[in-house]
């Protein structure tokens, strides 16, 4: 396992990577990449679908509507932004919001694994359709799976992949907004639970524990 400072240098080198990008023709229409933000030790990360329009002018995920909502929903559970990683499939806005294409979450999924890699979570809580069907790699709607955890091989190691409704979802309809604050109320449970067991976990656990601390990510001390 890398030490927090190298996995702090390794998301910076990532971070610049994502910015610089132009993989797909995303990168001729958004203002700014958006790489992600938050807690680089993070057990918790929260996974959407792409920036929209104020994400793309700041350069921060979720600083929307939705943004809010999630916000208070993370305030409701004793948690805020610096507990947490929050960040996207596609890392530039599809103009005018529209859905991804199949190409630019092919292009752009390799920077989520290497995210999830580096930052290890315990729980990875993805946010909508996008989020659920690339993480757990099946076609079935966020309607049928919320709220109920579900293990997967990501960035190489086991989590626990948590999908909820989209917090845009929740905006539009009370309903949804009511089923989103009762999945969200099962992450302290669920993140205190621990890491699921990891493949070749035993030979790791007979080597002794690791020293690790907290290493903080702000995208703006990376320009
Ligand atoms: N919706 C998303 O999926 N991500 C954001 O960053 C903002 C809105």
């Amino acid at each position: 396992m890398a030490t927090p400072e190298r996995r702090r240098e390794q998301l910076v080198e990532l971070y610049r990577d994502v910015r610089a990008c132009t993989l797909c023709p995303l990168h001729e229409t958004r203002t700014q990449a958006v790489f992600g933000a938050g807690n680089a030790n993070a057990d918790l990360m929260f996974v959407g679908e792409a920036p929209g329009q104020q994400e793309d002018l700041q350069g921060i995920p979720f600083v929307g509507r939705a943004g809010r909502l999630l916000d208070e929903l993370l305030a409701e559970n004793g948690l805020e932004r610096g507990d947490v990683f929050i960040c996207n499939v596609l890392k530039s806005r599809p103009p005018g919001n529209r859905d991804p294409e199949p190409e630019e979450i092919a292009a752009c999924k390799p920077y989520l694994f290497r995210q999830v890699e580096l930052i290890e979570p315990t729980v990875i809580c993805t946010l909508g359709n996008f989020a659920t069907k690339l993480l757990t790699r099946s076609n079935t709607g966020i309607s049928r799976v919320h709220g109920v955890p579900q293990v997967h091989q990501v960035g190489g190691r086991a989590v626990q992949v948590f999908p909820i409704y989209h917090p845009a979802a929740g905006l539009r309809t009370p309903r949804v907004k009511e089923l989103l604050r009762e999945d969200f109320a099962k992450l302290p449970a669920l993140l205190a639970a621990g890491p699921p067991e990891q493949p070749g976990a035993a030979a790791e656990r007979a080597r002794g524990p690791a020293a690790d601390a907290p290493a903080h990510v702000q995208p703006g001390l990376f320009d």
